[in-house]
């Protein structure tokens, strides 16, 4: 059964408490130096070792706040709960930026419940959490909350016209992937103002929301990539939509931006148009 004790508006704010934490522990690690730990899917998909130490500090810190609770990480956490809430996190999202001092990564951790059919995954967000620890950006909504930046409410762009539209996307870590994306990309590109890799998925999302990006889509996103930022933007009022109306958005595919313009921007990637 669901825990009814604790609101979803709570849910965000123990989010974003443990986000803020991690994101300072990330910060001290990079100052003392990061190296690659290990590679996963390919040589260029790393882990480093403030992943890692990233994850272990916001699951210590879910398992002490919430013990029923499942908890889900990309670095492995795998724990089954008992509460109907599993915690979707990712310590470090943007691990590539991180290596390499770019400034955009972020801590995405996002509260869940089974839904067979919102997302590809099963689980949809009800509470999250995503923080910029370099840009010192705390992005938050819960369920029916709406969303913020730093405490600020946040709105999508009104943009409708896509040739007018600045668009992010993202890149998986394997040659196959890659090609599949590299398709998409030379149907899209000519389309549209411009195209933004700006290298982190939940920031992307959260620039979505915040209208700093018109839309974004991106094939290959793993829940742990979409779980918080996706509950964001659409409580910014993007609406997500997969690769058709009968799929549900998550690794497939997943186009989010405002509702009059997502379908649109999805014709054109996948070439319907
Ligand atoms: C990656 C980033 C990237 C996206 C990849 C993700 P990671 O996550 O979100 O922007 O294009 O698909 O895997 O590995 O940096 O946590
Ligand atoms: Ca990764
Ligand atoms: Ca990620
Ligand atoms: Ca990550």
């Amino acid at each position: 059964s669901t825990d009814t004790h604790t609101s979803p508006q709570q849910l965000a704010a123990l989010a974003q408490t443990i986000a803020r934490t991690a994101g300072a522990r990330i910060l001290e690690l990079r100052a003392a130096g990061v190296t690659v730990a290990a590679t996963k899917s390919s040589i260029v998909d790393m882990v480093t070792e403030a992943d890692r130490a990233c994850e272990q500090l916001i699951v210590e810190a879910l398992r002490e706040a919430r013990p029923d609770d499942g908890i889900l990480g990309e670095e492995g956490t795998g724990i089954e709960g008992t509460s109907g809430i599993t915690w979707v996190l990712d310590p470090i999202d943007g691990t590539t930026n991180y290596l390499y001092d770019l400034p955009a990564y972020a801590v995405s951790i996002a509260a869940t419940v089974e839904d067979p059919t919102a997302f590809a995954d099963g689980r949809r967000g009800i509470a999250a959490a995503v923080y910029s620890p370099r840009s010192d950006e705390m992005f938050d909504a819960w369920q029916g909350g709406g969303a913020r930046r730093n405490g600020e409410p946040i709105r999508i762009s009104g943009n409708l016209d896509l040739a007018t539209s600045l668009i992010g996307t993202g890149f998986g870590y394997t040659v196959e992937r890659k090609l599949e994306q590299l398709e998409l990309l030379q149907r899209v590109l000519p389309r549209v103002r411009d195209i933004r890799r700006i290298g982190s998925a939940a920031y992307d999302l959260c620039m979505t929301a915040a209208g700093r990006l018109d839309a974004f889509y991106e094939k290959g996103l793993q829940p742990w990539d979409y779980a918080g930022a996706a509950l964001i933007a659409v409580e910014a009022g993007a609406e997500i939509v997969g690769l058709d109306e009968a799929t549900p958005p998550g690794e497939p595919l997943m186009f989010v931006g405002h509702p009059e313009i997502v379908r649109t921007l999805r014709d054109v990637v996948l070439g319907r148009e």
